[in-house]
């Protein structure tokens, strides 16, 4: 089996040769996206490994087809970017790596909730200048608030039962409902009814039709004044225009975000000798209420560890014909 890595950084050839050890592909890493013109690279690879900001849309995997490729395998759990009708027109399969740590992104969901309310990066900056002023720094006890959810799987979960550790009540929305959504304590909510009472709102539900620009000026308009606004999972759930608006008016008192609507062009990548043209990301760098990371929710060394073993399993499964338990249908 042959494999082509699109996207691939130090970090993912570091834990992908490490596992490869015991299955043996032949692996080529590229740098580059996958997108229509680079798909030509994928020539003689029977497997092209992508991530979160590949194209993987209609003329992409045509062009695939066209190289030979029988399969593609997400290194990521979530699919938003693949077109599934087109693998199923062209006969390419495509699996992916559904839980590798639902940990690593809930935690990271309190790291900007606890940073945003605390302020800690900015004291960090202030005791390394020997400024040990607390004015504005002023933060509110977790302990009694109202969290709200949208969406309640592994992330979402995991999430609830931090926030319930730090005495928060928590109000959960999920378009499904399955036991473990009943054992956990979770309050079910409507949307409006999770909009208006929540204090704190963390996004865990995936970009689908459904779901594209949940948070818009509409829903933003039934939350609580000063609210903080979490979002982890995908940027497309956000009109980061109505956000920008609701924290001019301070709707919004908080947001922090890891991913963003048109993150393709910035994150995981150093920019930082570059100008950026985003003036819609610019405008969010400017509030000082606004905490974005680049997409490093997922970045732990166990999830970068589950990912490269799935992955290359899924690989091994598929050239051993047998099932794929990660098919994304
Ligand atoms: P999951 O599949 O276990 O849970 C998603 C939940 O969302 C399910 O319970 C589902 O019923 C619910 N849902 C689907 N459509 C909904 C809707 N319209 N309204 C409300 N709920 C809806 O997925 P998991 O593992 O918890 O991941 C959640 C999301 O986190 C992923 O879709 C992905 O976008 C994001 N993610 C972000 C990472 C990062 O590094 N920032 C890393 C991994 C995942």
């Amino acid at each position: 089996m042959k494999i082509i890595f699109f996207s691939a950084k130090s970090y993912d050839r570091d834990f992908f040769n490490a596992s490869n050890v015991k299955f043996g592909f032949t692996v080529t890493f590229l740098e580059v996206h996958l997108n229509p013109a680079t798909a030509v690279l994928a020539r003689g690879h029977e497997v092209v490994c992508v991530f979160v900001n590949d194209v993987v849309n209609w003329e992409v995997i045509e062009a695939l087809k066209h190289q030979g490729v029988k399969l593609i395998a997400l290194r990521c759990a979530g699919y938003n970017n693949v077109d599934l009708d087109a693998g199923k027109k062209y006969g390419i399969r495509i699996v992916r790596v559904p839980a590798y740590s639902p940990y690593s992104v809930a935690e990271h969901s309190l790291a900007l909730m606890l940073t945003l309310n605390r302020k800690t990066h900015r004291a960090y900056n202030r005791v390394k200048e020997g400024n040990f002023a607390l004015n504005g720094l002023m933060g509110f006890d977790l302990h009694g608030k109202i969290v709200g959810l949208i969406g309640l799987g592994k992330i979402g979960l995991i999430t609830a039962r931090i926030m319930q550790g730090f005495g928060c009540r928590v109000l959960g929305f999920d378009k499904a409902t399955f036991p473990e959504i009943e054992a956990s304590g979770i309050t079910m909510a409507t949307l409006d009814q999770l909009f208006q009472q929540s204090d704190i709102i963390s996004l865990h539900c995936p970009l689908t039709p459904e779901t594209y620009h949940l948070i818009d000026a509409d829903s933003i308009a039934k939350m609580k004044k000063g609210m903080m606004l979490i979002n982890t999972s995908r940027g497309g759930l956000i009109d980061t225009r109505a956000v920008i608006d609701a924290l001019k008016t301070e709707q919004i008192g908080y947001l922090g975000i890891d991913v963003y609507e048109e993150e393709a062009d910035l994150f995981f990548e150093d920019l930082s000798h570059k100008v950026i043209q985003d003036d819609v990301f610019a405008r969010l760098l400017s509030f000082n209420n606004v905490l974005i990371t680049g997409h490093q929710a997922f970045f732990t060394s166990n999830a970068m560890q589950n990912i490269a073993e799935i992955t290359l399993q899924n690989i091994n499964a598929f050239d051993r014909r047998q099932p794929l338990d990660n098919e994304v249908l």
